[in-house]
């Protein structure tokens, strides 16, 4: 049975991927932090891994041992929103690390017995807000331009040794990402009128994107729900 890593496993986006896989027929490892969370995953089917993305410097030795033929890098966070001048350090540093450090230190852990068992697929959850940045999130749309330019370059190294790499470039996911940093009412108002894709329509794809031969590499898919920019309450 083919064995698969997803970070950030415990809630939104990577749950319902790794649920995905699961139905796909991968062994499904997936990790998190929140301890409650991580139990709940058996239940699924996933086998629970508690990880940290915060400090990147200890993530080799967290995943030494660990072999897979499917790694979805999706753990990921978004500071206070706000003017970056006026932010704290310690916010924007954390963004880099679980954002983009992290990442490519669980690549650099796992990518080697891809690479010499030539097969295997990487998956970076990327952001519209890498693509086209908007305000207010300066660090973050910083990082997720940089897992996209980190993506494009990783799958130039790997192609020869039939290791695919995709970037997936995602929309508004209704998730709890904002929880922290948004009102209820402003978290209702931007998912209204079916803004928002569910969680359960990427994990759709990237088992779609898995289940092509092993000839075919999506380098990159963009994920937007549909009605997203619709202008409403309009005359
Ligand atoms: N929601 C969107 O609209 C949207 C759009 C584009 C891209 N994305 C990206 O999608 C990915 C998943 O986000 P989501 O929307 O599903 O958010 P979410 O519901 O808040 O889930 C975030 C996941 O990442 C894990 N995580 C966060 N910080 C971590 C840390 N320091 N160490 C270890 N694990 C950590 C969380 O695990 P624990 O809570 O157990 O630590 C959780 O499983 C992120 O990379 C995000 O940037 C989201």
């Amino acid at each position: 049975m083919a064995k698969a890593l997803v970070t950030g496993a415990t809630n939104g986006i990577g749950r319902a991927i790794a649920v995905a896989l699961v139905k796909a027929g991968y062994a499904v490892t997936g990790t998190g932090r929140n301890p409650d969370r991580l139990a709940a995953l058996s239940a699924l089917g996933i086998t629970p891994l508690a990880l940290s993305m915060d400090r990147p410097d200890e993530i080799a030795a967290a995943l030494e041992g660990h072999r897979f033929d499917v790694l979805v890098n999706n753990a990921g966070m978004m500071p206070p929103l706000g003017h970056f001048a006026e932010s704290d350090w310690e916010d924007a540093a954390r963004t880099v690390a679980v954002n983009l450090l992290a990442p490519m230190a669980v690549t650099r852990a796992i990518l080697p017995d891809m690479v010499a068992r030539k097969g295997g697929h990487v998956f970076f959850v990327g952001s519209i807000a890498g693509h086209t940045p908007y305000a207010n999130v300066a660090a973050y749309c910083a990082t997720k331009a940089g897992i996209g330019a980190f993506a494009q370059s990783l799958r130039l190294e790997v192609a020869a040794a039939g290791v695919r790499v995709t970037e997936i470039v995602a929309g508004r996911v209704e998730t709890e990402l904002y929880i922290d940093i948004l009102s209820p009412e402003a978290r209702a108002a931007m998912y209204a009128n079916q803004t928002g894709l569910k969680p359960e329509d990427v994990g759709a794809m990237v088992a779609a994107v898995l289940a092509l031969p092993a000839h075919v590499d999506v380098t990159r898919f963009d994920i937007n729900p549909t009605r997203i920019g619709t202008p409403t309450g309009t005359k």
